[in-house]
């Protein structure tokens, strides 16, 4: 294996992703191409050597071929948390979640390039409460339909240095003397970011992950409420935490729709109806043993 593309590769898991395998003996000498929509946005990645950023429309099939063209092996991690209202998922969600995993899927078969591994979410589903995760389980589907030699990965939400969920609590304790929540029931399993690019890393190897599908959480389950008041402690904030009633949560959320890059939608309330949490009480493949969040998050929460 020579050469990886990473599409949505300049993100919080891809570049956990790209350190991952860059540091593995067996993956250290490839080269990996990781496209973005702006450069600059990639600019932490531009210091590894093996790392070759490139500005590109990854939605534009001519632009995918190119890219696709000498790969070894595609590693799909685009993902977006807004993607409009509709039925049975929005526009946004469409493009990003369903159409592109189709477009990859193509790209790599005319240019022979047959594995492919690919970050959906836990609990993506056809019948699942939300448009974003009907179009992930929309996109599994047609690339479990492609024939390629695809691994599939589902994880709860993701914690580590950058994410944009337990920081964000923490940085919103630094200013909200309370804090009004939505979802404050809402369940989850966080799951290590270096856990997840591990357990991906560690897939490339294992013949017996192809056609597989692996949900991957962390050791524990917790409340969103829970998680809220753990990240604003360690940040050095502790604060009330507010459970909203689902018809302000929903107004809440409806009036955020509004703000660019506001922090919550209609359709995230929608996805917090179901528990982000492991059934079957397995968390990693291959052996691996989930990191706890408590041993990690302090390390950068406190910062
Ligand atoms: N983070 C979590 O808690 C979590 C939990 C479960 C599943 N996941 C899944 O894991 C994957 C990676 O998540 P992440 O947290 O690393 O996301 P992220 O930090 O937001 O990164 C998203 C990546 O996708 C690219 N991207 C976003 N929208 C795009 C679009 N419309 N067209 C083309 N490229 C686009 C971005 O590229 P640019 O450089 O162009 O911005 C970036 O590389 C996603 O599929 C996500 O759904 C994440």
């Amino acid at each position: 294996m020579r050469n990886i593309l990473l599409i949505g590769g300049t993100g919080f898991l891809g570049t956990a992703m790209v350190r991952e395998l860059a540091r593995r003996p067996a993956t250290a000498d490839c080269c990996f191409t990781l496209p973005t929509r702006r450069r600059e946005r990639a600019k932490h990645l531009l210091v590894l050597p093996t790392a070759q950023v490139v500005e590109a429309n990854v939605h534009d099939p001519a632009t995918l071929a190119r890219l696709m063209a000498g790969q070894d092996t595609v590693i799909s991690l685009v993902g977006i948390l807004k993607g409009g209202e509709g039925e049975p998922y929005g526009k946004g969600f469409a493009r990003a979640h369903v159409e592109l995993p189709r477009k990859i899927a193509a790209a790599a078969k005319a240019a022979g390039v047959r594995r492919l591994l690919h970050v959906s979410a836990l609990k993506a589903a056809a019948d699942a409460p939300s448009g974003y995760l009907r179009s992930k389980a929309a996109g599994e589907a047609v690339l479990r339909d492609a024939g390629l030699d695809l691994t599939l990965f589902r994880p709860s939400v993701i914690f580590g240095p950058g994410d944009a969920f337990l920081t964000l609590f923490a940085k919103l304790a630094r200013i909200a003397p309370v804090f009004p929540l939505a979802g404050a029931a809402a369940r989850f399993q966080p799951v290590w970011v270096e856990d997840v690019a591990a357990a991906v890393a560690d897939s490339l190897a294992r013949s017996e992950s192809i056609g597989a599908a692996y949900d991957l959480c962390g050791p524990t389950q917790y409340s969103l409420r829970e998680l809220v008041s753990y990240a604003a402690a360690v940040a050095g904030h502790p604060r009330a935490v507010i459970g909203l009633p689902e018809a302000i949560a929903w107004l809440q959320a409806w009036a955020m729709e509004f703000i660019p890059n506001g922090p919550m939608t209609r359709d995230n309330i929608r996805s917090m109806r179901v528990a982000s949490v492991c059934d079957s009480g397995c968390t990693l493949p291959f052996g691996r043993i989930a990191t706890p969040l408590e041993t990690v998050a302090p390390t950068y929460l406190r910062a």
